[in-house]
């Protein structure tokens, strides 16, 4: 027997600190527990799968069920003397998946250290930090098929992967829910610390070792992130817009300093967080809303913002962003 409970607050579900409540809430360990919704055609009806919360902002109460998946587990299911491939439920903890990785002493994904949410949503959004996207680790995920009741694998390479994007969040979107990732590390020492704030935060580090580069990254995390614990927020609001390099060629006319990264001959990636200090809002609060003083690609909730206030921030940052550069941000929290 499934058991749904009714009018759940999803206050504590969230990291944004937004009291909304669900009309039905299923948290489940059991992947079995999947079946019985299928066998009562619960799917035909709004639902929607809630992981660690920590990308989303809920607008308002949801007027559906909530699915919580918690089914736990790390295993290594094929070890050779290079490689090893991990099965990771998708209710794990995504940083006790690198904890676990780093004691173990499995390269490949300590810098993806700290970030909050669940493995479950790894493959979703494609996480990604200090040179790391969890798309050069995943071999293989598993998903429950909503619509035919099977639980099916897809390759890497066919989850379709981008830049904060994956087949999960467009032809899959609400019709599966991730129920296993399998990611591959290696048992020879290598690491990516050429990003430049892990190389400065490790400079003065004698020995490097996987503890050494998780506890940087935690460091600058710290540091530069508001802990939800303390300050609701979702991490970046907003993805990196990706432009034209006539467009950086524009801007740089007026603002030489402007940092770009390449992502292909035509292309390059300005980060958000310059945009929207250059418009002038870093620091800035307005109400209960505001963006966070060290890192303007986070918006915070620093008390009791409902969604709107979040949202019109963001509305206004996007406008003044159109306007002074010409560039569009997009959200890159899910706005339900
Ligand atoms: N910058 C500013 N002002 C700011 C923030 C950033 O000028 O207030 C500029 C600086 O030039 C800085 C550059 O932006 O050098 C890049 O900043 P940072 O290294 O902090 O990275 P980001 O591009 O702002 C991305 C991810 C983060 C990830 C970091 C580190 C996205 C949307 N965000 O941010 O991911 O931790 O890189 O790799 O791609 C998240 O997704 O929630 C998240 C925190």
């Amino acid at each position: 027997m499934v058991f749904i409970q009714k009018n759940f607050s999803l206050l504590n579900y969230n990291t944004f600190g937004i009291n909304v409540n669900a009309l039905e809430f299923f948290e489940y360990s059991e992947l079995e527990n999947l079946n019985e919704l299928f066998k009562n055609n619960v799917f035909d009806s709004i639902f929607f799968v809630l992981g660690g919360g920590s990308n989303i902002l809920f607008k308002d109460n949801f007027n559906g069920l909530i699915i919580h998946p918690q089914n736990k587990g790390i295993e290594i299911i094929e070890e050779t003397s290079k490689n090893v491939l991990l099965k990771i439920a998708a209710g794990e903890e995504w940083d006790n998946v690198v904890e676990y990785a780093v004691n173990k002493g499995f390269y490949g994904i300590e810098n993806l250290s700290f970030i909050p949410g669940n493995a479950g949503a790894a493959p979703i959004q494609n996480i990604g930090a200090y040179g790391v996207e969890i798309k050069e680790i995943i071999k293989y995920v598993d998903y429950f098929n909503i619509e035919n009741g099977k639980i099916e694998q897809l390759s890497n390479s066919n989850c379709k992967f981008g830049y904060r994007d994956s087949i999960f969040k467009n032809e899959l979107k609400n019709k599966i829910i991730v129920t296993n990732i399998y990611i591959h590390l290696s048992k020879i020492e290598n690491y990516h610390i050429d990003y430049g704030n892990i190389k400065d935060e490790l400079k003065n580090t004698k020995i490097i070792n996987l503890k050494a580069v998780r506890e940087a990254v935690i460091n600058i995390r710290r540091n530069k992130l508001p802990d939800p614990a303390i300050i609701g927020n979702a991490g970046s609001f907003f993805k990196n817009p990706i432009v034209s390099k006539q467009l950086l060629k524009e801007i740089q006319s007026d603002f030489e300093d402007v940092p770009s990264f390449y992502v292909d001959l035509c292309s390059v990636k300005i980060p958000a967080g310059w945009l929207i200090e250059k418009c002038g809002f870093k620091g800035l609060k307005i109400g209960n809303a505001g963006v966070h003083d060290k890192q303007a690609l986070v918006l915070v909730n620093y008390g009791k913002a409902n969604a709107n206030e979040i949202i019109e921030l963001a509305n206004e940052i996007i406008s003044k962003i159109q306007n002074k550069f010409g560039i569009k941000l997009e959200p890159e929290v899910n706005i339900i």
